[in-house]
């Protein structure tokens, strides 16, 4: 199994191009099947979880190929299975999207029903409660949720839950909808730029969207799609860890390809920490020249502070100088980086959804173990600046969502290398 070894210490500088979004990708990807002809998918970042969506689509009868760097293309015209099966959606949550898509295509799926994972039990019951209200029966039986429907019917649909809406129940529920008779409201929606990017996809297929990024989207349905040609948009989550990596090591990097419209919230809690962020037509320039300030940073729906920049921004905090506080609203139990940075030399307690952080002069090297992809991503962080070596186990977490990001560092002027 690969390890990351990261030697502290340098500070990074140049400029980093930002690949294309992860979890826009996936329910493009899997909405690909809704339509009568292939469509392209461009700016596809290479990465493992979408090696595995690729795996479903092909599960289900789909031809997929690659006509070049970043483009997907697929063929859903020979699609003859409905079933997304155990092997392939207990190594991503997220397969759980194509539900809508083969309700859309075959009026009934069998998908096996995801499990909790290290950043929480993560149920499916809002996407179970809005695709019932489509005209759909859905039951759980032997490990798998089954649904069919003798034709999906527009409706009203409320997504509020626990902790907000859901993403991808939104995505889910939206694909369906496309394809159903009549019109859908979707209530309490979430609105992640993700779900805006699928929404522009749709349209091109031919589906009638309107309100995406707002909490009410409207859905008339239609009877037919087409494929269509995409590209997709820069994932946020990876432009805002380059900028905590350029933050916690003192550096001066460009951010390049990110928009800067889907990261306010990283933004403002940089600027408040002290440091310097320019916007340019081209880039977003991160530098860090001073003593940083400790910030409180409370996780939250778009468009506020992503959880899946929580870690990031705590490995950030332990060596900032004063105590802050980060609570986790979405995924309350989202800490397993928490021990690895105490190895480290940091001091976080938890406390409920929360994580108080003393900051500490120096982070010391360990040996330490990847849990999931954000998390590892944070010990990255902390690697870079830690004194002497990190060596990072199970990194096949970070390649779930990290492309290149040890090639990417290098660039930057980081001592980070992969061995096997
Ligand atoms: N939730 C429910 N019931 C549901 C669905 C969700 O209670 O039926 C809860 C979850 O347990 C959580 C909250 O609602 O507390 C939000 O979860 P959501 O459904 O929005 O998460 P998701 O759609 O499964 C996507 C991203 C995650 C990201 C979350 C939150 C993809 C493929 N995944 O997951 O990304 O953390 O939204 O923004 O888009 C990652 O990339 O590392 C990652 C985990």
């Amino acid at each position: 199994m690969d390890k990351i070894i990261v030697r502290g210490g340098k500070r990074l500088k140049g400029t980093v191009t930002i690949s294309g979004s992860k979890n826009a990708s996936l329910p493009i990807l899997a909405a690909t099947i809704l339509g009568d002809t292939p469509s392209l998918i461009k700016n596809v970042p290479s990465l493992s979880d979408i090696s595995t969506m690729v795996q479903i689509l092909e599960f289900l009868g789909a031809r997929v190929t690659y006509p070049g760097e970043g483009q997907i293309l697929v063929d859903p015209s020979g699609l003859n299975h409905f079933v997304a099966p155990y092997d392939l959606v207990r190594k991503m949550r997220a397969s759980i999207c194509v539900l809508g898509p083969l309700l859309g295509r075959f009026n009934k799926a069998k998908i096996s029903m995801p499990g909790g994972c290290v950043i929480g039990t993560r149920p499916i019951d809002l996407h179970l409660k809005g695709i019932k209200e489509l005209n759909v029966k859905a039951e759980v039986s032997s490990g798998y949720v089954m649904v069919k429907t003798t034709g999906l019917k527009g409706a009203d649909v409320f997504l509020g839950g626990r902790f907000g809406s859901s993403v991808l129940a939104t995505a889910n529920i939206m694909m369906a909808a496309v394809k159903a008779k009549g019109t859908t409201i979707i209530e309490s929606a979430a609105c992640e730029p993700e779900l805006v990017d699928l929404a522009e996809f749709l349209k091109k297929m031919g589906a009638h969207i309107e309100g995406v990024g707002s909490h009410r989207i409207k859905i008339k349905g239609v009877k037919k799609l087409n494929g269509a040609r995409h590209s997709v948009i820069p994932d946020r989550i990876e432009a805002g860890t380059y900028m905590l990596a350029s933050a916690i090591t003192q550096g001066d990097v460009c951010i390049r390809g990110a928009r800067v419209d889907h990261l306010h919230a990283v933004i403002d809690k940089l600027k408040e920490a002290g440091v310097s962020v320019q916007k340019s037509a081209k880039d977003i320039r991160v530098t860090a020249n001073r003593e940083l300030k400790v910030v409180d940073v409370i996780t939250l729906p778009y468009p506020g502070f992503p959880t899946d920049l929580q870690a990031q921004m705590m490995a950030l905090m332990t060596v900032t100088n004063g105590i802050s506080v980060i609570t986790e609203k979405i995924y309350p139990e989202r800490y397993m980086h928490v021990p690895e940075l105490n190895r480290m030399a940091a001091n976080v307690a938890i406390e409920g959804a929360s994580a108080i952080i003393k900051g500490v002069p120096l982070l010391s090297g360990a040996p330490v173990m990847a849990s999931d992809l954000r998390a590892s991503a944070a010990l990255v962080l902390a690697g870079l600046v830690a004194k002497g070596e990190t060596e990072i186990h199970r990194v096949y977490h970070i390649d779930r969502g990290y492309e290149g990001i040890e090639k990417k560092l290098s660039r930057l002027g980081a001592h980070i290398k992969r061995v096997e």
